[in-house]
């Protein structure tokens, strides 16, 4: 202990930083109390503190106190200049020499602001530092051990804020996604249905008569190749139609016990042929201590089936498709995987990948994997895409083992490969 400092200052701040951090959800009331209480309590002309914007890799203003606008309005900062290696290992640095050293981005602007000595303290959240506050002094001066624990002390509690800050950001970013997600399928769904019965009963009738028509045309009669047309177009539609149904409610799914692997296995056999056709590899890792889940095993099979014909009409030739299934941790739920190594899918598409009639292909439907959601859904479950362009794509399923209980927001997430 040092007995000619006056420790109450440093007490009292600290004690008041804390208060802010703990009562105030607002992260810029903590921010600005920092940089006040810094320059306060440390005798320093002024302090800013920037925060990291990874998208641009440049250091940010987001508090600052005692500094001019002028100073204020200098251009960015870089990352690699301010954040040395004295940073990451979370050291207090003091620059003596600010026309000198090149940590310090306008040393002639900050000479005529009157600064002479400047400290950097890091802020750093889970080991990586996302920000830094400078402090401006108009001359040289010593800290005590004291002075310099009392520094990083807020440091370490203000990245504590800025944590907490960004784990809320990211919930709350990743709950509105689901949300608008789910409120924008479920209102699809609303419209599909519609128009599917809408369109359901006058389609059964073209069907009806133009197979009776057929059947009175003497073979060979130019009309019977326009009428068994309006018969096959006609059977399209209603496939399509069906479709749409099963995303907007699905067909109510008859559960029974059913081991996910075995529906796998199934799905893949009746793909056989495609992944010759397309002289695509198939790797299968399946759980060996799979329990059963109770599902609807052939509505299971149509959405691993969609799955599996995406992935091999995404890969090239050689390309390589792997389908995982596991037991979660509590063994309470169940997960399958369908990957591939196909050219990935773009931000704008995946946020549109399971709305109906979305498709990139020109004879897709674009139905497959707005069905395969319904039923999902049907199933408690959660079907969720990480890709990104030229990496490949990986849906993951998540059914519960036990489906008594609703999930609410039917999950839908997508997300760049990690
Ligand atoms: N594994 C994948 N890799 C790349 N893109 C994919 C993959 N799976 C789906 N997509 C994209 O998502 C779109 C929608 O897929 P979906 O299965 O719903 O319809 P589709 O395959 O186009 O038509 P269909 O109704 O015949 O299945 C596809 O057109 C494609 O652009
Ligand atoms: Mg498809």
């Amino acid at each position: 202990m040092n007995p000619s400092l006056d420790y109450r200052p440093l007490y009292n701040a600290f004690r008041e930083i804390i208060s802010v951090i703990n009562s105030s959800i607002r992260l810029k009331d903590v921010m600005d109390l920092v940089v006040w209480k810094y320059s306060e309590v440390l005798g320093a002309r002024g302090a800013i503190m920037r925060l990291l914007n990874i998208d641009t890799d440049e250091l940010e203003i987001s508090a600052s106190y005692g500094i001019s606008q002028a100073y204020l309005a200098k251009g960015p900062v870089s990352l690699h200049r301010t954040i040395t290696d004295a940073c990451r290992q979370k050291k207090v640095i003091l620059i003596e020499d600010i026309v000198n050293d090149p940590r310090v981005q306008y040393p002639e602007s900050a000479r005529e602001e009157g600064y002479r000595f400047i400290i950097d303290v890091p802020l750093s959240v889970a080991d990586n530092v996302v920000g830094i506050i400078r402090l401006f002094f108009s001359e040289i001066r010593r800290f005590s051990e004291a002075e310099l624990d009392w520094i990083i002390a807020i440091a370490e509690q203000c990245s504590c804020a800025l944590g907490k800050a960004r784990l809320i950001d990211s919930y709350e970013f990743k709950y509105l996604q689901l949300a608008t997600h789910a409120e924008k399928l479920s209102a699809l769904g609303r419209m599909a249905a519609g128009i599917a019965h809408e369109i359901n009963n006058p389609l059964a009738g073209i069907l009806l008569y133009s197979s009776n028509m057929i059947k009175k045309v003497p073979p060979g009669e130019p009309i019977e190749e326009g009428l068994q047309i309006i018969i096959d177009e006609t059977i399209r539609c209603r496939k399509i139609i069906q479709g749409l149904l099963d995303f907007s409610k699905g067909r109510d799914p008859r559960k029974e016990p059913t081991n996910i692997n075995e529906i796998i296995d199934k799905s893949i056999k009746i793909l056989e042929n495609e992944f010759h056709i397309h002289r695509v590899n198939l790797r299968t890792h399946l759980a060996s201590d799979m329990i059963d889940v109770m599902a609807d095993g052939s509505q299971l099979e149509q959405v691993f089936v969609n799955l599996l014909i995406n992935a091999v009409e995404a890969v090239p030739e050689g390309g390589t498709v792997e389908v995982i299934s596991s037991v979660g941790e509590s063994r309470t739920s169940i997960t399958i995987e369908v990957k591939d190594n196909g050219p990935g899918i773009g931000k704008k598409e995946r946020d549109k990948i399971f709305e109906p009639f979305f498709s990139t292909k020109s004879k897709g439907t674009g139905l497959g994997l707005a069905v395969s959601y319904g039923i999902i859904r049907n199933h408690h479950g959660e079907i969720s895409l990480q890709s990104h362009p030229g990496k490949g794509t990986r849906f993951i399923i998540t059914i519960p083992v036990s489906q008594d209980t609703d999930s609410g927001l039917a999950g839908i997430s997508t997300q760049e490969t990690p």
